[in-house]
């Protein structure tokens, strides 16, 4: 069986390669290197012990990926490639567009020539919007505050349209809470170019020296110290989501052929638990101002679990410090990242 992985040199791809070359499947890479480097791929196999093919190109040349599918014998598609930074998003909205929705729409329309209809996308909590309330279900209403997130409900809604128009097809929608960690061996992990957006990378830079402090976004939110509340989930444990969901995949049947799935672990922690689980991993201060809240942030953001585990038999087994230690031996053996 040889699964088509878009996007697959980033950093969920990567850990999802080495996830799905243990399990005994072939791997085909696509990937245009925007935001990536080969090298990920070479340390997934070598984490492995397996080898993959990595074809660089855009999801967007439908030509080339309905080729690549049909030489490959491919029997279904994990799509994590597209663009993912908010900010970025809301100010060059139309890349986003492009990327996310035009490149799906061009992934499925060769995956409808190519006769492969199984696929797995990447999603994001970010289709919620403002939480209404927590834990996050399934069935919250979807109301995404920004482009990036649009693209997303987009895209999720042109799969569910997909899906009821052929029971051919059989789509899993995973919606990500906060991804982060680092593959055990150290050998892949987070690797962000610039000033990182996220938490856990500029935790991470500050604890190596190359940042001196961490900006603290709002300590006055009603949460138990005042700072903002999410659901950290270790990179493994997520890709090991993807496998099952994978798996699931073949238990749909022609009605009911389309599921969206949290991926998260269920439990919320705070913006300062957070700098104090990596100052104990990492046996480093981490010094932090407070500064106002950012824009678009909301106080807590948590998932329900329930339906993980009910369709995919899969929750979340690695814990902060595991995420914490990872994170930490990953930048201590690759300082420059990819790069060194
Ligand atoms: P990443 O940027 O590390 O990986 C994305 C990969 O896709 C990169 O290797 C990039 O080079 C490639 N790519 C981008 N556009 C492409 C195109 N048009 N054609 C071919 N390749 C292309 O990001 P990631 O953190 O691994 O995220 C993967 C997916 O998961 C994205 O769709 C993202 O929106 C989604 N997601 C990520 C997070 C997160 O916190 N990391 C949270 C929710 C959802
Ligand atoms: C952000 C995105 C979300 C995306 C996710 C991917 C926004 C509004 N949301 O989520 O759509 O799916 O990344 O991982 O950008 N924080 C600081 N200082 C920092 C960075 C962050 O205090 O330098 C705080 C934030 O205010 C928040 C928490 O840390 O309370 C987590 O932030 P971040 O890692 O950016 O993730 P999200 O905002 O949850």
């Amino acid at each position: 069986m040889t699964i088509l992985i878009t996007g697959g040199a980033g950093y969920i791809g990567s850990h999802c390669c080495v996830t799905f070359l243990d399990a005994g499947y072939d791997v085909v890479v696509l990937d245009n290197l925007s935001n990536s480097n080969t090298a990920s791929l070479t340390r997934a196999e070598e984490i492995s012990g397996r080898k993959l093919v990595f074809e660089q190109g855009d999801v967007r040349d439908q030509a080339t990926v309905e080729t690549l599918l049909k030489r490959h014998e491919c029997t279904a598609v994990i799509h994590f490639a597209g663009l993912k930074a908010v900010g970025e998003s809301t100010r060059y909205p139309l890349a986003y567009y492009d990327n996310n929705v035009i490149g799906t729409h061009r992934l499925l329309s060769a995956m409808a020539n190519a006769g492969v209809r199984d696929l797995i996308f990447s999603s994001s909590a970010t289709v919620y919007g403002e939480p209404q309330q927590l834990p996050l279900t399934e069935e919250h209403s979807l109301n995404p505050v920004n482009p990036y997130g649009r693209t997303k409900l987009i895209v999720e809604d042109m799969l569910r349209d997909l899906a009821a128009s052929d029971p051919g097809w059989r789509i899993g929608i995973l919606r990500y809470f906060n991804p982060v960690g680092a593959h055990a061996s150290g050998l892949i992990g987070e690797d962000p170019l610039g000033v990182p957006n996220n938490l856990m990378p500029f935790i991470t830079q500050v604890a190596s020296g190359r940042r001196e402090k961490l900006n603290v976004f709002g300590n006055d939110y009603e949460t138990r110290d005042g700072t903002g509340v999410r659901d950290y989930i270790h990179v493994v444990d997520l890709v090991e989501g993807h496998l099952r969901a994978y798996h699931a995949l073949s238990n749909l049947d022609g009605r009911d052929n389309c599921f969206a799935v949290n991926l998260g672990t269920g439990d919320g922690y705070s913006v300062l638990e957070m700098v104090k689980a990596f100052e104990r991993a990492s046996n480093r201060i981490i010094s932090y101002d407070f500064v106002p809240r950012r824009a678009g942030d909301v106080a807590e953001c948590f998932a329900d679990t329930k339906k993980a585990q009910e369709l995919l038999s899969w929750s979340a087994e690695r814990e902060l410090h595991n995420m914490c230690e990872d994170t930490w031996n990953w930048v201590c053996k690759n300082p420059k990242g990819y790069s060194d």
